[in-house]
């Protein structure tokens, strides 16, 4: 592929990132190697990542291996810290488990789709889906707190603010993102993003699309010099 061919490229991939049509992430095809997910990008039915269960308190415990060895080093931290017991509250969701949870959403905001929309991922398009995420809940807790604004004002969910990104990850939707990450802000969401980007994102205090946004604009820019400096 000749420098213009990439740069054409990056600039079609760059401008899907804002778009508000339905695209099929291709996990396989992903250039940064951080695999994007939400309303625009989808994930298809059969996207069933390897996963293992986090040696952590809590529920569904299953994440990435990689991920799960990431979060286990997080909880002992948060332990070591800020005596806090944290724990696993829902990480990978397969296809039908996010369709289900979706249907029930609706179900109990009587059928108001921009309500249930607001907090659940329609299936296909849930980061729970990739078992890079996992909602993180504090032991001390009540289960109706957790998962909820409160679980951000407590003691774990401000350790948690302030420290995922040392173990790679970031807290996906916060507030004054909706526009751009389609949902309400949800301090219990964390998604694994690696230590790198984990640090530039929280560095910045950007959403992972503006951050991709801004990556691919940065090797365009690279490219097009290389390009003038080659007389290409
Ligand atoms: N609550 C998040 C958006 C999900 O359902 O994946
Ligand atoms: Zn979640």
């Amino acid at each position: 592929m000749s420098i213009l061919e990439s740069v054409a490229a990056l600039i079609v991939s760059g401008t899907m990132l804002v778009t508000n049509t339905l695209n099929t992430a291709c996990p396989q095809n992903d250039p940064e190697g951080l695999l994007l997910v939400n309303r625009s990008w989808r994930i298809s039915e059969d996207f069933i990542p390897p996963t293992r269960q986090a040696n952590v308190p809590g529920q569904v415990r299953r994440l990435q291996p990689h991920v799960a060895d990431a979060l286990e080093e997080m909880y002992a931290a948060a332990k070591k810290e800020c005596s806090v017991t944290l724990v696993s509250v829902s990480g990978y969701r397969p296809y039908d488990k996010q369709e289900r949870i979706y249907r029930n959403k609706l179900k109990r905001v009587r059928g108001d789709v921009e309500a249930a929309d607001a907090y659940v991922a329609r299936p296909g398009t849930s980061e729970h889906q990739t078992g890079l995420t996992m909602d993180v809940g504090m032991r001390s807790l009540s289960s109706d707190k957790n998962l909820s604004g409160a679980f951000g004002d407590s003691r774990g969910g401000i350790w948690l603010r302030d420290n995922c990104w040392r173990f790679g990850f970031v807290i996906r939707y916060q507030e004054g993102w909706e526009e751009i990450t389609g949902y309400s802000p949800e301090p219990w969401h964390i998604r694994y993003v690696g230590l790198e980007a984990a640090e530039k994102l929280h560095e910045n205090n950007m959403p992972l699309e503006e951050f991709l946004l801004l990556e691919r604009t940065a090797v365009m820019l690279e490219l097009l010099s290389q390009n003038q400096e080659s007389g290409e």
